[in-house]
């Protein structure tokens, strides 16, 4: 099933926003192909419309969409195997086509193949070329710089994030909750389509309980620790790689095991899935047993271990590290879950009132949970008591 991202993506430039002076560059460009600059360059931030306007353009103007990615241009005699279809083809037919190039950072600085490749696409191309890339000021991409126009594309305001959530919620007919809309479109920092995740995932979780949408600041940080135990040479010190987040570790899991193939391939990635699995199995000593002790080696698998599965050297080069979306959100989910278990378990046994009943009247509970003196009689203990305070 589509997300509602992809879902409400737009289908026409007239119903992308905020990007007004994008679309004109891009009008113009594909009007005066070929022209000087014989390729534009969409440059801006996460979720903002890159790849949709250039999907709206092929859409409104009938065109045919052919897309490369980095890894096409690392190598030649695939990339002009794929790409040869397009130049030749000629029909009485024929349409008007562009080139996407999505995601430019991903050609590594390194094998500088890859740049030069798209260079000479651009110089030979009969058609108009987009890029499209998140920091085209990098050093790796100065040589492309001077063949193309860059546009810049600017985050979307928490405004325009909340009228694009509104529109979603009435299509879905769901009623909108002002607080979590706000939230959202405050903490999304002009990602819109990060935006609509969390909206998705607050919907599809509960009526009046929204799950907590993320800080953006604990995302920087484990993107931080990711790009340290992927990318760095392995190191004892990594050990304490997790010391600096307060995520907790069965969090952590969860990132690295979704961005492990996003960074290691081949034999680095089976060793780093090997690991993952050990760390796994001490969990579960863990919870089974209660051994403390065996947090150690758990921390030491994810740190030292997966970092080490690519061997004692460094990995440069862009990497998009994502968010483990769904299974994080089932996962917070089901810990707020246990809290509610808990605190109901120890409200029943003072009260006589059957757990399932307490689950079913939570609100009206809830409102009697609240009160200082009934938690200290149930003995709560310091997150049971901020799990009340916070829903
Ligand atoms: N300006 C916009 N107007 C309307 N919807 C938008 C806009 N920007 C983003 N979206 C929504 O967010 C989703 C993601 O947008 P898009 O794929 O264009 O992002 P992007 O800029 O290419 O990001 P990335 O750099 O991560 O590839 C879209 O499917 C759409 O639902
Ligand atoms: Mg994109």
């Amino acid at each position: 099933m589509k997300n509602w991202s992809e879902t409400y993506r737009p289908k026409k430039v007239s119903e992308v926003i905020e990007q007004e002076l994008a679309v004109e560059k891009i009008e113009t460009y594909l009007k005066k192909f070929p022209d000087k600059k014989k390729s534009l360059i969409l440059n801006g931030p996460a979720g903002v419309g890159k790849t949709t306007l250039v999907y709206a353009f092929t859409l409104d103007l009938n065109l045919e969409i052919f897309e490369l990615n980095a890894s096409d241009l690392r190598n030649k005699a695939s990339m002009n195997e794929k790409l040869k279809p397009v130049l030749e083809q000629k029909s009485l037919f024929e349409m008007g086509k562009i080139i996407l190039v999505d995601e430019i950072d991903g050609i590594s600085g390194t094998d500088r193949g890859g740049i030069s490749e798209l260079i000479s696409l651009i110089d030979e191309s009969k058609y108009p070329i987009i890029c499209t890339a998140n920091d085209v000021w990098s050093q790796k991409l100065s040589p492309l710089r001077k063949k193309c126009e860059i546009v810049e594309l600017k985050e979307i305001s928490p405004a325009g994030i909340k009228r694009v959530l509104n529109e979603i919620l009435k299509k879905e007919k769901i009623k909108a909750n002002p607080e979590l809309l706000n939230k959202i479109s405050i903490k999304s920092n002009g990602d819109l389509r990060s935006a609509i995740n969390d909206l998705e995932a607050a919907s599809k979780l509960g009526d009046s309980e929204p799950v907590e949408v993320d800080e953006r600041n604990k995302k920087t940080d484990i993107f931080k620790i990711l790009r340290h135990i992927f990318q760095d040479k392995a190191s004892v010190e990594m050990l304490a790689a997790f010391d600096k987040t307060d995520m907790p570790l069965d969090e952590i899991i969860l990132w690295i095991e979704e961005n492990i193939p996003k960074v290691y391939s081949g034999t680095e990635l089976v060793k780093a899935y090997e690991r993952l699995g050990k760390a796994d199995i001490f969990k579960g000593r863990i919870y089974k047993q209660q051994y403390w002790r065996f947090l150690v080696y758990e921390n030491a698998f994810l740190s030292y271990g997966i970092s080490e599965a690519k061997g004692e050297r460094e990995k440069k080069g862009f990497y998009k590290y994502g968010k483990p979306e769904r299974i994080l959100k089932i996962w917070l989910n089901n810990q707020k879950h246990a809290k509610k278990k808990t605190i109901a378990e120890k409200y029943s046994r003072v009260t006589h009132v059957g757990q399932k009943r307490i689950l079913k009247e939570w609100h009206e509970i809830k409102n009697i949970l609240k009160n200082p003196t009934v938690q200290k009689q149930l003995k709560l203990d310091s997150d049971e008591i901020n799990y009340i305070m916070k829903y």
